[in-house]
């Protein structure tokens, strides 16, 4: 099932154990079964009391939940808005002069926003994009650097019933135009530039140069952060500044139905085109305050929470605006890069903020490794108590690692199990309850049902599968825009009355859960979704390519490499770098391949389909074991003297 069965079977057989802290036992929110058995006892129940615990609700709902596999309605009939449950209810209740975003710009200038700021900021904001002709229900596109206008454009859309689409400020122009158009988003709203590696990159141009391609953008909203020129079309852009001086102050709270839509958040899936995941509002809420608060165990009063995600994806959606904001949390939000000015810059904010809680991804702590552990102890770490993973499998090596040299020993670590469609986690220690292994998941969380499959869809009770989730869960996306089939076609047609996740997993003796990766086309770059095709799709776009095949090869910092075999038409000539820059263009930059190889074929079977797995071998430098069923074997042979001779680049 994967090609790395080996490896799987050492890491699942890792047997060191780290049992919850009793100091971190005496505080947690969880330390026993409770939660587990309410859920097995009757699911609904469960999360009805989490969604009337967790969540303030204008009108009740009538009915927990439809499910009409594979359409799911929660809290049906119940009225909510998200930005109120993120902010007013904060300030009603007292808590108005709390921080929440201790925010800090790569350069080392600094915000520190109050609940009561930030909601002045999206009340204002909200009229500012009523102005500009928003109705309910319109969406709007977000293309931000880190900063905090990023959430408050997300709670303002939110507070007025506009869905966000929010594109990672790292995609091309031209990403930005296939999001917008297939949204038919009406405002965007972006930044001049933003600060990365000490420099400012300009986000502006590359708006520009989208929105001349997307009709049914009426207005630009544009924060200034990185002061580079920009051009500023007269009535279609309009300064944020300047929008938000004149704005009213106060904007009640759209009424939204619990099964409105909240965002849409592209990613990508096995064909060239992103997916739109649409995520709603009163199942996700709830499902982001719940792990939010058990999984980080989460104490309002005394935490610093700081995750490193960016805003662009589902985590920075759910655990830095969303989970977080609604719990009330008081977060770092960082702008830029670990290792500007310093490699130690991450250390250097958790010790400056006191963080208590860090949430990160395993290719930044094998990055960290690399660097070296004098760079963290240069710093004063403890008031770190829970550390967290998210994004990729975390190898053994590297969780020790980050168990002893960030967390001094002391604190639990939850690798967090979820994806973009899932909307929140899924599978997690709870910290104050599980005994953790290292590179392992191990459970469902309370209120989340799972099974690990075989390819005729039976449990496996122990040893290797397809994971699958065998019941409905309030985060769960609701569907893709605008495509009905593809929803059904990709999650549901695989295995009968249950959501395929498109992940393997492993099941050890201890019943404990491996997560061993996509077994689709799909790559996992620092842990970041990109496809196989979307990237050959931008090759073949090049002029001077004839053929592409992509393959995410093993990569020891960044979980893959994207690896592409490209045969060039006749008499045209290009170079490794034209074609990366290429790809950074029509995706970009994390879509770059780490190597590009040149090759008069590609080794296709005689049915003339390309053999990935081959060409995945010849990436890792294996063996290539039977290559019987190819229609020409001779392009094997040229292909692993190319690479032996092609030095990776970077
Ligand atoms: O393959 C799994 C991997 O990331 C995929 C989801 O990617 P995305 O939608 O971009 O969301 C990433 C952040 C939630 C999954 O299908 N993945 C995510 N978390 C883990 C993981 N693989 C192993 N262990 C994890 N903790």
């Amino acid at each position: 099932m994967t090609d790395n069965n080996d490896t799987i079977d050492a890491l699942s057989h890792e047997n060191r154990t780290f049992a919850p802290p009793a100091a971190f036992v005496a505080q947690a929110h969880v330390t026993d079964d409770s939660l587990h058995s309410a859920a097995r006892a009757d699911l609904e129940s469960f999360w009805a009391t989490q969604a009337s615990k967790l969540i303030s609700w204008q009108q009740p709902w009538d009915t927990v939940l439809e499910w009409d596999l594979p359409y799911a309605k929660w809290f049906v009939g119940g009225k909510l808005n998200v930005a109120e449950n993120c902010l007013d209810r904060h300030v009603q209740a007292g808590f108005g002069d709390k921080v929440a975003i201790y925010w800090e710009g790569e350069p080392g200038d600094t915000r520190v926003i109050t609940y009561a700021e930030l909601l002045a900021e999206v009340e204002r904001f909200s009229n500012v994009l009523k102005g500009l002709g928003v109705r309910k229900g319109d969406r709007i596109n977000i293309y931000m650097p880190m900063v905090p206008e990023a959430a408050v454009a997300m709670l303002a859309c939110a507070r007025i019933g506009a869905p966000h689409s929010v594109v990672f400020g790292g995609f091309s122009s031209q990403s930005l135009v296939d999001r917008i158009n297939d949204a038919e988003a009406k405002v965007l709203i972006t930044a001049d530039g933003g600060y990365r590696r000490g420099e400012v990159f300009p986000l502006k141009p590359a708006a520009d140069e989208a929105v001349a391609q997307t009709p049914s953008i009426e207005h630009v909203v544009v924060v200034k952060r990185g002061n580079n020129d920009v051009t500023m079309v007269e009535g279609r852009d309009h300064w944020y500044h300047e929008l938000m001086a004149d704005a009213a102050p106060s904007c009640p709270p759209e009424s939204m139905d619990s099964e409105d839509l909240l965002f849409l958040l592209y990613t990508s899936g096995t064909t060239g085109k992103p997916k739109g995941i649409m995520h709603t509002t009163g199942g996700y809420l709830t499902h982001v305050a719940y792990t939010h608060r058990n999984v980080f165990d989460l104490h309002r009063d005394r935490d610093v929470y700081w995750c490193t995600a960016d805003v662009g994806w589902i985590t920075g959606h759910s655990y830095i605006v969303y989970g977080p904001l609604a719990n009330g949390a008081t977060q770092v939000m960082y702008e830029g890069v670990p290792n500007y000015p310093g490699n130690d810059r991450f250390w250097a904010i958790v010790e400056k903020y006191r963080v208590t809680i860090f949430y990160t991804a395993p290719t930044a702590i094998r990055t960290f490794m690399k660097w070296g552990a004098d760079e963290p102890s240069k710093h004063d770490l403890s008031s770190l108590r829970l550390l967290g993973t998210v994004g990729e499998p975390i190898n053994p090596e590297a969780w020790m690692w980050y168990h002893e040299n960030i967390g001094g020993g002391r604190c639990p670590i939850v690798d967090t199990w979820w994806q973009t469609e899932t909307g929140g986690i899924m599978i997690s220690p709870l910290p104050g309850y599980t005994t953790t292994k290292p590179g392992s998941a191990t459970f469902p969380l309370p209120g989340v049902n799972i099974a690990v499959v075989d390819d005729a869809g039976q449990e496996v009770e122990h040893g290797g599968g397809y994971l699958t989730l065998t019941q409905p869960w309030p985060g769960m996306l609701r569907g893709i825009w605008g495509d009905p089939q593809r929803f059904v076609d990709t999650y549901w047609s695989r295995f009968e009355g249950s959501y395929f996740a498109g992940d393997g997993a492993r099941l050890d003796d201890d019943g404990y859960l491996w997560l061993l990766g996509r077994v689709d086309d799909v790559m996992n770059v620092s842990g970041h979704r990109i496809s196989t095709t979307e990237v050959e799709s931008a090759l073949v776009s090049h002029p001077a390519v004839a053929e592409a095949a992509v393959v995410g090869a093993n990569d020891a910092t960044t979980g893959q490499a994207i690896f592409a075999y490209v045969t060039l038409r006749g008499g045209q000539d290009v170079d490794v770098s034209t074609l990366r820059d290429h790809v950074a263009t029509e995706i970009g930059a994390i879509a770059k391949p780490k190597a590009i190889f040149f090759t008069p074929d590609l080794p296709k079977t005689r049915s003339g389909k390309i053999m990935r797995r081959l060409l995945r071998d010849v990436a890792e430098g294996r063996n290539l074991g039977d290559t019987t069923t190819l229609a020409d074997a001779s392009v094997v042979d040229e292909l692993q003297r190319r690479a032996a001779e092609t030095s990776s680049e970077d």
